[in-house]
């Protein structure tokens, strides 16, 4: 019988992969958006928030999975992050419990979460993960901490891929640090081999691209350079320089009223050295195996 699948944050970057996906491998798919939504592939829309109980229970009714995406990556104080990433996770981990049918929830959530101390984002995916796992009750909680996603949609990584491609590299803060990727289609994948296997012991996986320990600057340039044919200059932005156009951009966003990507808060994770992970335990729990390196991405124009 085929799956019903409430799913979250499917009007987003990720969510949109995430729910053509689910609906291509032939799940039932209702999914939870803040404004109304043309009828699609045969998803069943249900309006509402995070912040809405009763759309909260219309969204988990019959479902026997829940991927919960939604959350805010921007944000310009720490209650917009909290408000979104913390209590609305809780509120949609209540909502299975309540509905009774649900066997195992994914909470799709960051490798930010592994440092909690370095920005609100962080924080607020850190604490999103141990509420839901506190109040999941007998629901199979899996967690997925994905590093920096990349794909068409994204609005984040891909300038950088661009000027990348164009023979420039910003290198943004320490000139050390090491990175890791993940193409959304793989992140659907994971989702996809997370569904189809048996429902697991709670478990929290990291994922990438299983580039071994990640990526420096200087690989990422070489690379470039080698599928480009041609130079790639690196342009070092410093972390004194991140913090100074934070510093603008969050007024800037105090003034327009907007959620910006870049604030001091932002700066901490941005500064910090070492975000390369260790997807293998997701590759051998789930049988999941990423395809796209940054390499291929690059070469076949995959974002
Ligand atoms: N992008 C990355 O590199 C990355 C990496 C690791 C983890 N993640 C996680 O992946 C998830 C999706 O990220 P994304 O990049 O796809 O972000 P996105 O494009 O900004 O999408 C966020 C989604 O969440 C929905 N949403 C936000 N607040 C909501 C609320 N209060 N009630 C209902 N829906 C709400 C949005 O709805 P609207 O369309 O109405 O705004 C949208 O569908 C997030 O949980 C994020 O933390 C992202």
């Amino acid at each position: 019988m085929p799956r019903t699948v409430a799913l979250t944050g499917a009007t987003g970057f990720i969510g949109t992969v995430l729910r053509e996906r689910l609906v291509r491998t032939g799940a039932r798919v209702r999914a939870l958006s803040r404004q109304h939504q043309p009828p699609i592939d045969g998803v069943e829309w249900v309006v509402g928030t995070l912040e809405d109980r009763g759309a909260l229970a219309a969204l988990v009714a019959g479902a026997d999975s829940v991927i919960h995406c939604a959350g805010a990556v921007r944000g310009r104080r720490k209650e917009d992050f909290l408000r979104t990433n913390v209590e609305g996770s809780l509120r949609m981990i209540e909502a299975a419990r309540r509905g009774g049918q649900c066997e195992r929830f994914l909470l799709i959530s960051s490798l930010a979460a592994r440092h909690p101390q370095l920005s609100w984002y962080a924080l607020s995916k850190y604490e999103a993960e141990a509420q839901v796992r506190q109040a999941a009750g007998d629901i199979a909680v899996t967690i997925f901490r994905p590093t920096a996603v990349y794909g068409p949609g994204d609005r984040d990584v891909r300038p950088l891929l661009e000027w990348l491609m164009r023979g420039w590299l910003f290198a943004l803060g320490r000139s050390s640090a090491r990175l890791s990727f993940l193409h959304v289609d793989d992140l659907a994948d994971a989702a996809v081999c997370w569904l189809e296997a048996a429902p697991a012991p709670p478990a929290t996986y990291e994922l990438d691209d299983c580039h071994p320990g990640g990526y420096n600057w200087s690989a990422i340039a070489a690379i470039a350079a080698r599928v480009r044919n041609g130079p790639v200059r690196c342009v070092a932005v410093p972390i004194g320089l991140l913090k100074t156009i934070a510093h603008i951009n969050m007024s800037l966003a105090r003034i327009g009223r907007y959620s910006p990507m870049l604030t001091l808060s932002k700066v901490g994770e941005l500064a910090h050295p070492d975000w390369s992970c260790d997807s293998r335990p997701a590759r051998e729990a789930l049988g999941w195996h990423p395809q796209t390196t940054l390499n291929k991405a690059l070469e076949e124009r995959l974002f």
